[in-house]
């Protein structure tokens, strides 16, 4: 799984053959530039989501996170959001943070035919009630509330849950214990599946701003800037475009440009 927020990102997943494309939250922080998810509303989230959508072309799931207060406040509330990011983002099912609580609203969803992933472990909604970003069940009462959380998700429905920053012991027992596919984050490899943010994959999040947990997979931040400043600088001093790169009058006009 992978996150994606336009139709450039959905291509890629699609031409690198991921399974599961997550339209996250995150996108507050590393779209929009947050600090953190809580600001998303649903409105941008099927706008991502279509987006998405149209990049993807059905070649992976196209699952897409529910907003914080979009699920919280209640089950009707949480049906009728869910409902647009299905309607008119085109996701095919949601994921939703939070534990034993929610499982109500797990099942009203799976009973509306919306199918749901849970998240559990490190909640970003939760930012403030957590004092921070801080990795959750390093000790064993926390651990064992985690795992029961993950364990009534799992009766109430979730198709799949994802575990976030968690010790890799926790999660490897989350992972044989929990009877639905656990796709973790920051949970070490012991999980059945895993996923990241696409910024960080590619590298183009700042490495200064990246959690261990992260492997940039290329170097694309740096790449993309020394492309940018190349271009300036080519600009500048006349070398771009060359006349070879440029039309002529006496040049084939019809011909049509490619799109
Ligand atoms: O919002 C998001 O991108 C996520 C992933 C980090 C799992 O929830």
């Amino acid at each position: 799984m992978v996150t994606a927020y336009d139709a450039f990102h959905g291509r890629l997943l699609r031409e690198a053959g991921i399974d599961i494309a997550l339209v996250g939250d995150s996108l507050g922080m590393v779209v929009q530039g947050h600090d953190s998810t809580l600001p998303v509303t649903v409105s941008e989230m099927v706008y991502h989501t279509r987006m998405v959508s149209r990049g993807l072309r059905g070649a992976a799931l196209l699952v897409s996170d529910m907003p914080f207060l979009s699920y919280q406040p209640s089950i009707e509330v949480a049906i009728k959001e869910a409902g647009r990011l299905v309607k008119e983002g085109g996701a095919q099912a949601v994921k939703l943070e939070g534990g034993k609580d929610y499982a109500p609203t797990v099942r009203a969803l799976v009973s509306s035919m919306i199918p749901v992933i849970g998240h559990v472990g490190l909640l970003p909604q939760r930012v403030h009630a957590m004092g921070g970003f801080r990795v959750q069940g390093r000790n064993s009462s926390e651990g064992e509330s985690i795992l029961a959380d993950a364990r009534a998700l799992a009766q109430a429905g979730v198709f799949a849950l994802v575990v976030e920053g968690v010790p890799l012991e926790l999660a490897k027992r989350i992972t044989s214990e929990v009877a639905v596919p656990v796709i973790g984050i920051g949970a070490g490899p012991h999980t059945d599946g895993q996923v990241l943010v696409i910024h960080d994959l590619l590298g183009w999040t700042k490495e200064e701003s990246l959690p261990r947990f992260v492997r940039p997979f290329s170097r694309g931040g740096k790449e993309a800037v020394r492309a940018l400043s190349e271009f300036r600088r080519e600009v500048e001093n006349g070398g771009f475009p060359r006349e070879s790169e440029s039309y002529s009058e006496a040049g084939p006009e019809n011909a049509p440009l490619p799109q």
